[in-house]
């Protein structure tokens, strides 16, 4: 009997063990693991925009920035391009990334969606579910509804198959269902109101033991949390007392279209936004993107959605740090880690401390405090008193306090390095061959209709491309043939680009843009007594991801079509016999391909083909040496398609300009993705990244396909490296080791800052190409002397650095021989050259 009671015990007491080890829960304050409330940090990184080689490098650098979590979303139209065909493999192995960020001893937010929006074709649905009779996307509708459970429950039961999820030893501690869907239940009522509920509750039901998240969401049901995604989410409070105030996406940029100018977020303001969340009570946050990488092959959404999916995010398009932001963010997420013990006890108590400033002060049982001093003021300094000592905070920043005496980090000063990539040409070109596509093209697949036909209905997306062809016969009659005045094509599409050939010659160009996909050609055309000939190219660029019913939207030339100025007046061609085509005559060859490559005859030499439409062109090449990322110069072309070993780099697209204003911005005041920008007026992508796993050492196939005519000779390879780094430090600036200094009795007073400058592993400084010790103006790049200057500045770095790998310097008077300006708040700006 005792024996038995003492097995019972310990049964009871293993099974509590289990219950806790199992349980991810929630309260007011935090997430809880394994009983503990956390301040999470996380960083999404989606694993199809990078390749498995380059995920371990990603992961050990988000580890390294301070990140707790990777989230990302799960790519449906990539797992079951077929349905009921699943796929796992390569880029789409999830179930490889997940693993991976378990042996990196961090945690996993797996956002399933199944809708992902992400600026991914289609939104990330597969373009067959369109098609399933009787389907509307995203609302109370049993077929969705049917669609959307199998496939959450294959990609469920695969993670719970894998011992994935937290209670069973795996890293996954969040997961997500739908995604935005508030201002889709705001458009569509009842129905959405009804989708939403069961969605919750079939996510519910999946018993994963880890809380769903509904983002962007007010009346996600219980128990799943809404959770915020924005710029700023501050102002957020989630619909129930007892759930965390998260916020799943702090968007670390924007996207890029073609077409538009390429936008950033400084580092001072993402900072700025995410400590207010966390002063305001927040205990987690999810930068959009942490590593965005690259829409590789046909994945970019839109329409319009460039190939770069770099998103100005702490990681870089190639995986490498983005300095300073990557570094600033590091140092804001060890402060807040400083603070953790204090945050998760409690609520703050707010303190006024001036019109724009307050003070946001945590404490806990065992006399612990934390304070976040917060200037929202836009332009000026301000000198607050906080617990009877002086703080000086910049504008627009927030100092972050973790024992509400000293500061160890303001988000308005970058104690990090800046670095300042370059993209080095390689010495060798290509030798290039040329095959020219044809506009009239017709095979087994092609067919003939009566009349216009909607673009993604007759490819189902396994093309960009749709052949629109037919005949118009030109009586010998015809004024204009005499008058020598040609008439005018008209011709109107749903989107998204389109080329006009007549008898075989390109006759013009037309495409949409993000904001308005829909286009019209109107222009002047060459036509001759007798037949002509007329093939419309009509191009997808990427479905588009988001907008109620967006799967209702068309593309392609669905007319009218017509001829002005013939005797008759006008000729309507919509109505009469077209043929269709899908696809390139190149493409349905493969060219691409190691295999497909060589099934036609290419011309080389002086006979290769230079600005001329519809154009391939292949060469082949050996790998750089180095482990530098490696990218595609591709300004001399127009738009097209580029492969690598029979591998999609993805769509390129040039000679689309960016539009935009591109002037300076400061990091102060409330930002919105169109208050910086940078490329206007050039390529919205020139630089298009080549995976160094794609490559073998020598011989590798590089194949484009160009649509308007380009200077194929104008393509090299580039390797992106470190150009030069810089430091921009302010005397007094916080930092984490004086702090640290303070706080273990080593010191007394706060330690003077230094300048790190750090080039990347294996290069030196060799130069030192500013220094200035007084009063510096400018930023990384264009830094000038102010008016006061401490002489021996280059010198100091030229003695230090010159030749070394990495190198610190204190800003102090004492290595400066003397202060250039006592009383005066001085700075020591430099940037030394990298080779
Ligand atoms: C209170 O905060 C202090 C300072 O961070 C910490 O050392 C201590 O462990 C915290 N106490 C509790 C009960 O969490
Ligand atoms: C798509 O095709 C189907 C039949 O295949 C047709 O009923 C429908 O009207 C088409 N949609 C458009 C927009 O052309
Ligand atoms: C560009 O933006 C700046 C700052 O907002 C403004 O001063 C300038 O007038 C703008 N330029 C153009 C061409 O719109
Ligand atoms: C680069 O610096 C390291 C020390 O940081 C030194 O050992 C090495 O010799 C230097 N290399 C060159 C080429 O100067």
């Amino acid at each position: 009997m005792q024996r038995f009671c003492v097995v019972f015990f310990l049964f009871l007491l293993s099974l509590c063990f289990c219950l806790c080890k199992a349980s991810v829960s929630y309260d007011h304050k935090a997430i809880i693991i394994n009983g503990q409330r956390r301040i999470l940090i996380s960083g999404s990184i989606h694993y199809p925009r990078s390749t498995p080689e380059m995920w371990p490098d990603l992961i050990k650098k988000a580890k390294e920035g301070g990140l707790d979590v990777i989230q990302t979303y799960v790519f449906w139209n990539g797992h079951e391009p077929e349905p009921g065909k699943y796929y796992f493999e390569d880029r789409y192995d999830l179930v490889k990334f997940i693993k991976l960020i378990k042996e990196a001893g961090l945690y996993a937010h797996l956002r399933i969606g199944p809708y992902a929006c992400a600026e991914w074709n289609f939104g990330g649905f597969p373009v067959w579910l369109k098609y399933v009779p009787g389907i509307s996307f995203r609302t109370d509708n049993a077929p969705f509804k049917a669609a959307m459970e199998k496939f959450t429950r294959h990609i469920v039961y695969k993670m719970k198959f894998e011992g994935l999820y937290e209670n069973q030893g795996g890293p996954i501690i969040l997961s997500q269902i739908e995604n935005e869907y508030g201002p889709m239940e705001y458009e569509l009522g009842d129905p959405a109101r009804a989708y939403s509920k069961w969605a919750a509750n079939m996510a519910v039901g999946l018993k994963t033991g880890v809380p769903w998240i509904m983002c962007k969401q007010d009346d996600a049901p219980d128990p799943t949390i809404n959770t915020c995604n924005g710029f700023y989410c501050d102002y957020f409070t989630p619909n129930k007392y007892y759930k965390p105030k998260m916020w799943t996406e702090a968007w670390s940029g924007w996207f890029t279209e073609f077409g538009g100018a390429v936008p950033y977020r400084p580092a001072e303001d993402l900072a700025f936004s995410v400590a207010k969340f966390i002063q305001t009570g927040g205990s987690f946050i999810n930068y959009y993107m942490y590593h965005g990488g690259t829409n590789f092959g046909r994945t970019a959404g839109g329409p319009f959605i460039a190939t770069s999916y770099d998103y100005d995010a702490p990681l870089d398009e190639f995986g490498l740090k983005r300095e300073a932001k990557w570094g600033h963010l590091k140092d804001l997420h060890r402060a807040i880690k400083l603070c953790e013990p204090v945050l998760v006890s409690g609520d703050p108590s707010v303190i006024s401390l001036g019109h724009y400033q307050k003070a946001y002060v945590y404490k806990n049982k065992t006399g612990g405090c934390a304070a976040f001093l917060a200037n929202d003021d836009k332009s000026a300094f301000a000198k607050v008193n906080f617990q009877d000592k002086h703080y000086n905070l910049p504008p627009w920043s927030v100092s972050i306090l973790p024992d509400c005496k000293n500061t160890v980090f303001n988000t308005a000063r970058v104690g990090a390095q800046t670095t300042v990539m370059q993209m080095t040409r390689e010495p060798t070109g290509f030798a290039w061959q040329s095959y020219n596509d044809e506009t009239e093209y017709y095979d087994d697949n092609t067919f003939g209709t009566v009349g216009l036909l909607e673009q993604l209905n007759v490819t189902r997306d396994a093309s960009d491309y749709l052949w629109y062809m037919t005949d118009v016969k030109i009586d010998a009659n015809e004024r204009f043939l005499v008058r020598g005045e040609q008439p005018t094509f008209t011709a109107l599409s749903a989107g998204h680009a389109l080329h006009v050939f007549i008898n075989g010659q390109l006759s013009g160009t037309v495409y949409g843009s993000l904001e308005n996909p829909k286009i019209t050609f109107n222009g002047v055309v060459n036509l001759r007594a007798g037949l002509n000939k007329i093939s419309l190219l009509s191009i997808a660029v990427g479905l588009p991801n988001i907008g109620p019913h967006f799967e209702t939207w068309n593309a392609g030339v669905l007319g009218p079509v017509m001829l002005s100025g013939l005797n008759e007046g006008r000729r309507d061609l919509s109505w009469q016999k077209w043929s269709y085509k899908v696809g390139l005559k190149g493409e349905i060859l493969s060219l691409h391909s190691l295999s497909g490559s060589s099934s036609v005859e290419w011309v080389q030499g002086s006979y290769v083909a230079q600005k001329q439409p519809l154009t391939w062109y292949k060469a082949t090449f050996d790998a750089p040496s180095g482990d530098e990322p490696l990218a595609l110069d591709m300004n001399s072309m127009g738009k097209g398609q580029v492969w690598v070993n029979g591998q999609s780099i993805g769509r390129y697209w040039p000679a689309y300009k960016a539009k935009g204003n591109c002037s300076t911005c400061s990091y102060a005041g409330y930002y919105d993705e169109k208050k910086c920008l940078s490329n206007c007026g050039e390529a919205s992508q020139r630089w298009y990244h080549v995976p160094r796993s794609w490559l073998n050492p020598r011989g590798n196939l590089l194949v484009v396909f160009e649509e308007l005519g380009g200077i194929p000779y104008g393509i090299s390879l580039v390797k992106r490296e470190v150009y030069s780094v810089c430091a921009d430090i302010y005397e007094w600036q916080p930092s984490l080791l004086s702090y640290q200094a303070q706080v273990s009795g080593k010191a007394t007073k706060p330690l003077r800052p230094k300048a790190h400058l750090s080039c990347s592993p294996g290069r030196n400084v060799s130069s030192v190409k500013f220094a200035s010790y007084g009063t510096p103006e400018g930023g990384c790049g264009s830094f000038q002397q102010g008016h006061c200057h401490a002489k021996n500045s280059y010198d100091v770095f030229n003695k230090i650095c010159v030749g070394q790998e990495s190198c610190a310097v204190a800003v102090s008077p004492e290595v400066f021989k003397g202060d250039p300006c006592p009383s005066v708040l001085k700075k020591l700006s430099v940037e030394v050259i990298c080779s």
